[in-house]
């Protein structure tokens, strides 16, 4: 009993904010996801969705940059960055979770030529506090935050069970929580890319109206556009119905001014 109406109670949620997508959403999110190899610069390919691909891409990094990925593990996007920066940047990957960031260091290893690897540099602390030690240094800054994942959510009981609407809410104060932080961390001038896998608004679109309101003219909201996927009112998504299965992935791209 109370195990169904919690599964009610989560349906309901996301067709209340999806109320035409909402049945084809869920069909899309039941399915298996659809990874492709990445191989670009890599020792062996890393399978992942070609939406995180283009989180990845969308932080535009040259090679010499100084980038930083906040929550980097277990390290898809982190191995697209490496790669980017090549032999004369630096990249510092960060994860909270020590067991996460255990397969983030296997990840790197197994993928990375040890010329690129030996500009990475693997950190464990919290991203909403990194600004506190390092501020205006980073030419470019990654923050794919952790979300609520619906995905991974609407196919295990365990996590449907403990789902709640505070969930998504908790989760989008978090995350604005660290976009603040990035957005001290990084340089005037340098660039953010916030993405999450999350299908809630509050996370998405939510963070970023949030920052252009209480940081109003310290950034620029640009609008990249992207070969496949949605645009939203502050960035873009990418969403599984209508995506042949990619997605969920949420992209915004900003510019510190001042
Ligand atoms: C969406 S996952 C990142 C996926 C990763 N970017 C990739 O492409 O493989 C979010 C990560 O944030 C980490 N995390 C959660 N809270 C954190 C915090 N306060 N500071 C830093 N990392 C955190 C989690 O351990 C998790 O690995």
């Amino acid at each position: 009993m109370g195990k169904n109406k919690q599964k009610i109670d989560f349906h309901s949620f996301y067709h209340d904010l999806f109320p035409e997508r909402w049945e084809n959403l869920k069909k899309a999110l039941l399915k298996e996801p659809v990874k492709s190899a990445y191989m670009k610069g890599l020792l062996k390919p890393y399978y992942l969705d070609e939406a995180s691909v283009m989180a990845a891409m969308a932080l535009d990094v040259q090679q010499g940059d100084t980038v930083l990925d906040l929550c980097a593990a277990p390290g898809g996007k982190t191995l697209i960055l490496a790669c980017q920066i090549g032999t004369s940047g630096s990249l510092t990957s960060n994860d909270r979770s020590s067991l996460r960031r255990n397969r983030l260091k296997r990840v790197i290893s197994e993928h990375i030529p040890d010329s690129i690897a030996e500009h990475i540099t693997v950190t464990g602390h919290d991203a909403s506090r990194w600004s506190l030690h390092e501020n205006g240094i980073y030419d470019k800054i990654l923050l794919d935050a952790p979300c609520s994942s619906e995905r991974h959510v609407i196919t295990s009981p365990e996590h449907l069970n403990k789902w709640s609407p505070a969930r998504t809410k908790h989760l989008a104060i978090q995350a604005y929580s660290m976009l603040v932080s990035a957005s001290e961390a990084v340089k005037i001038n340098g660039i953010i890319v916030y993405s999450t896998c999350a299908l809630s608004p509050f996370e998405n679109d939510g963070v970023l109206e949030k920052l252009s309101r209480k940081r109003k003219g310290r950034f620029s909201i640009l609008h990249p556009e992207f070969p496949f996927g949605e645009p939203t009112t502050y960035g873009w998504q990418i969403l599984p119905d209508t995506e042949e299965g990619h997605g969920p992935i949420y992209i915004a791209k900003i510019k510190r001014v001042m």
